[in-house]
């Protein structure tokens, strides 16, 4: 690998942190979970039926296994102006695909690599695992993760959408 007189390895590029904004009074964070049919998807069945409340800023995109997930669908979440992305699947050992779980995770992790050469903070992305029957631990996820968003904010897109356009 090639490294400049700074330490900077050839073609790397210097993360972006997040400029520290304060959200406005109204704000409310939109958080995006990619759910395994299997496990969290079933799981978040299970809170509605056990009645567990958890916030309404997540939507919920079913996947068939998290190995289905892709890149291209978190980043695009961002580009949409989304806040925050987690990603639940089935419990080490358990995806019903055998790896889709160890894949999602390394994906994940990868994101995570990305999003600061964008100005977005790692945070914003996380990964999961749940089992079918774990509903409280859904309603625990969902409150948590949203609350984690809250407390960074808006993602930058979103400020950038509020500026006037020139
Ligand atoms: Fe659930 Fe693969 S089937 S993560």
């Amino acid at each position: 690998m090639m490294v400049d007189p700074s330490g900077q390895a050839a073609g790397e590029i210097d993360p972006m942190p997040e400029t520290p904004h304060e959200a406005p009074p109204q704000w409310e964070p939109t958080v995006l979970a990619f759910a395994c049919h299997y496990c969290a998807f079933a799981a978040a069945d299970l809170a509605g039926v056990m009645r567990l409340s958890y916030p309404t800023n997540v939507k919920i995109i079913r996947l068939p296994c998290t190995g289905k997930l892709d890149h291209f669908y978190v980043l695009r979440a961002f580009e949409r102006g989304v806040d925050g992305v987690f990603v639940t699947g089935c419990l080490p050992g358990q995806c019903h695909f055998l790896e889709g779980n160890t894949y999602a995770r390394k994906r994940v992790d990868y994101i995570k690599t990305l999003l600061p050469q964008v100005g977005i903070d790692p945070q914003r992305v996380e990964m999961y695992n749940l089992s079918a029957a774990m509903g409280p631990r859904w309603a625990e996820v969902c409150t948590e993760f949203t609350e984690k968003i809250r407390k960074l904010g808006p993602s930058p897109i979103w400020w950038a959408d509020q500026q006037p356009s020139s």
